[in-house]
């Protein structure tokens, strides 16, 4: 089945890195008054860094279906937007307590925590704000669809409910098995990943069978992506992750990896990602950048 060569895919990511670093920079343009501070906190955060594999799914859905370059670009944006609030809330000292964030301190290092709790909900409205324009798409139920996703993706029934069972997951005396943790990390990681497959179709008029098969590429490689967070933070440095390793087990957290042990979750993440290019079968050339996205999420170094 046709993927994208890793030149090829080294190439998508910096033209979307460049892309969502400019329009973070547009977007987060600092303000001569006392809110100063917290767009240089939401700058800290958002700009020059990370992998941005959020806008690049997005982007890699939407190669199903011919969509524009500029609802691309926003709904990549507004995803991000809500991964990087996520990721300050998440460093915090009442969550997991982290100095460093794609390789820099982060926000509450940085600046100090209660403009860190400002600058994650600035991040998380703005995403909502950037959706609700009609510059992302001209037609409003394209607009609200995308809205009612990225709401259920976000919370109680997707990422914020994910990071209170990760907190439950680190609590004294918890058990959590394998059937626990694999819902535990479809609603942290796994839903905001979804969305941007939904996003692609959603913008894309997709039919109800090209749905199916990215929801289900999208939940294998939710859990794959998760299960190789997991084996970086037992096998990598911090200097390659850009951020604090060995943490997971200090805490005492069950993860896939303190349940499975290290070479069955290589295992495991493989299969998943031989499983989610499996699911793109009735996709020829177009869904090259999905198949290299997938093959990308287990093999990274950071
Ligand atoms: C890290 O996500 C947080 C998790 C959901 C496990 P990423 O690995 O995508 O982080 P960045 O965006 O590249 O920094
Ligand atoms: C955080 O998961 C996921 C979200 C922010 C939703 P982790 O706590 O495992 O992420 P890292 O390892 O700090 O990036
Ligand atoms: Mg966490
Ligand atoms: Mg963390
Ligand atoms: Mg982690």
């Amino acid at each position: 089945m046709p993927t994208l060569t890793p030149i090829a895919l080294k190439a998508a990511m910096a033209e979307v890195s460049a892309d969502i670093d400019a329009a973070f920079d547009h977007l987060l343009a600092i303000p001569e008054d006392p809110r100063a501070r917290l767009y240089a906190a939401m700058r800290h955060a958002a700009i020059g860094g990370g992998k941005r594999l959020r806008p690049l799914l997005v982007r890699a859905a939407s190669d199903l279906f011919h969509v524009d370059r500029v609802p691309i670009l926003r709904t990549g944006l507004a995803i991000e937007c809500i991964h990087v609030y996520s990721l300050v809330h998440d460093d915090m000292p009442c969550m997991d307590d982290d100095d460093m964030r794609r390789g820099k301190p982060t926000v509450h290092k940085a600046y100090d925590e209660a403009t860190a709790v400002l600058a994650g909900d600035s991040l998380h409205a703005l995403a909502f704000e950037v959706l609700a324009d009609p510059e992302t798409h001209p037609d409003p139920f394209v607009r609200v669809e995308l809205l009612a996703e990225l709401a259920r993706a976000a919370g109680p029934s997707g990422m914020a409910g994910g990071q209170m069972m990760d907190l439950a997951a680190e609590a004294e005396g918890s058990d959590f098995d394998l059937a626990t943790i694999t819902r535990l990390q479809q609603l942290k990681t796994g839903a905001l990943m979804g969305f941007c497959l939904e996003a692609g179709a959603i913008l894309g008029h997709a039919p109800p069978e090209g749905r199916k098969a990215l929801r289900a590429y999208a939940r294998d490689v939710g859990l794959a992506f998760q299960i190789a967070d997991d084996l970086l933070d037992v096998e990598s440095t911090a200097e390659v992750a850009g951020k604090a390793v060995g943490k997971d087990a200090a805490a005492g957290k069950a993860t896939f990896v303190s349940l499975l042990g290290v070479e069955r979750a290589h295992a495991q993440a493989h299969m998943l990602v031989d499983q989610a290019i499996g699911h793109l079968v009735g996709y020829g050339e177009e869904a090259g950048l999905l198949r290299a996205i997938a093959r990308y999420i287990v093999e990274r170094d950071h």
